[in-house]
């Protein structure tokens, strides 16, 4: 069947349009004329796969992974890198404006778009490994991902040799091409770590939460700051935007203001905001990265800063409600009613909310609005060829309140 790609969804997948039914067609760009077939067909929408492309589009660019059209990591690598910034901002900007909400957003683009990822997660099934093909839990085999950093591409040659019949496998790196592999599969493994030493600069193996080889973290340095990053804590998937980002929290921090970083991973936005602040306090729910932040606070000599392990809707209960301002940087489910309500109660001056989910933002914002007016957006290229996108919003205290 033959259809035209009107435009792309949220999800960065084409949208056609099918006796006015919509009809999503992954892997296309808006313009191209295409042979699909229908996979799912639904009340209001229908789902299909992409054939042959009849009349490709001005905007249509080869891609360059090779498991692109069936990988479910990447949507678009079919478009030059400007024009899939310029639909993430779009996208975030018309979010915003269908609720009624005027914003301009800055773009910060990303200075290094192939080869970014610092970690991967890969899942083994039967042997195969590589990542589920588009909205399936079919495995696509890989020997390398374009979006991730070559160092851990390196790796992966050698975790195929693991004899990992089923499970799990996170490989993180550093700027200094330092590894970390984090295996969970019960089976029985083979692991030559001589080998491995030869080929790549290996600093642990973690098997099941055990640690199985080296040590169970790594450091990462960015803006001067140096980060120690445990097997399970969060950390920025992209040091080069992360970079970015931390300026953007040190540059909207005054030397006067006492702040509270809420969801604050291993200190990353804390110790940023710490080198300007008078006083900082993190919370976070993960016990290794709350041991992290506590020691990255140490390494770099930053002693206005303390953290607090627990739930962050638990603990707010107990905050004092003296802070200037507030930087909040939840996981994609956004901020709970209970959080939102905290700060409508101590109402800092400002609130600085970094989000990986606009439709989370949109929705956080639109409860704040009463009392927040919005003093600055950006829109930053964290995740390079992916529909994903990390956002931005600097929030100040309305007057009239
Ligand atoms: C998007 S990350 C941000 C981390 C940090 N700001 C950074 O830039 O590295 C969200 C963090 O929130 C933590 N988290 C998730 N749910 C939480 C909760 N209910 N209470 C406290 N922390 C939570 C996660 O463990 C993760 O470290």
């Amino acid at each position: 069947m033959e259809v035209k790609i009107e435009r792309l969804d949220d999800l960065g997948q084409g949208v056609a349009f099918i006796d006015k039914k919509v009809t999503f067609v992954p892997k296309t760009v808006p313009g191209d004329i295409v042979d699909i077939k229908l996979t799912k067909i639904k009340k209001k929408y229908n789902e299909a796969m992409l054939g042959d492309i009849l009349v490709p589009s001005d905007a249509r660019i080869p891609f360059k992974c090779p498991y692109f059209l069936n990988c479910g990591g990447c949507q678009l690598q079919t478009m030059s890198y400007e024009d899939t910034t310029k639909y993430k901002l779009n996208k975030v900007t018309s979010l915003f404006t269908k609720n009624k909400i005027d914003v301009s957003f800055a773009l910060i683009e990303n200075p290094k778009p192939f080869n970014y990822r610092n970690k991967i997660n890969l899942k083994i099934v039967d042997g195969e490994l590589g990542f589920f093909e588009i909205n399936t839990h079919k495995m696509v085999e890989i020997d390398a991902c374009l979006i991730a950093d070559e160092v851990i591409n390196e790796t992966i040659i050698l975790v195929k040799n693991f004899n990992i019949l089923n499970g799990n496998v996170t490989i993180k790196c550093n700027q200094d091409n330092e590894v970390l592999i984090i295996i969970e599969s019960n089976d029985l493994l083979n692991i030559d770590i001589d080998l491995i030493n030869s080929k790549i600069n290996l600093v642990g193996i973690v098997i099941n939460r055990e640690t199985y080889y080296g040590k169970n973290y790594l450091y990462e340095t960015i803006n001067d700051l140096k980060f120690k990053i445990s097997y399970d804590s969060f950390f920025q998937v992209n040091p080069y935007v992360a970079s970015k980002l931390f300026q953007i929290i040190t540059d909207n921090v005054d030397a006067n203001d006492k702040i509270m970083d809420l969801y604050c991973g291993v200190g990353t936005l804390s110790l940023s905001a710490a080198r300007e602040a008078r006083e900082v306090v993190g919370i976070e729910v993960v016990e290794n990265a709350i041991a992290n932040a506590l020691e990255n606070a140490r390494i770099n000599n930053l002693d206005n800063v303390s953290f607090i392990l627990n739930d962050v809707s638990d603990e707010v209960d107990k905050m004092d409600i003296d802070y200037s301002k507030v930087i909040v940087d939840p996981p994609r489910s956004g901020l709970s009613r209970k959080v939102i309500d905290f700060l409508i109660k101590i109402m800092p001056e400002e609130i600085i909310y970094v989000s990986c989910d606009p439709q989370t933002l949109v929705r956080d914002y639109k409860l704040l609005q009463e009392y927040y007016k919005i003093k600055k957006g950006y829109v930053l290229d964290m995740f390079s060829y992916t529909h994903h996108v990390e956002s931005i919003l600097i929030l100040k205290k309305r007057s009239e309140i």
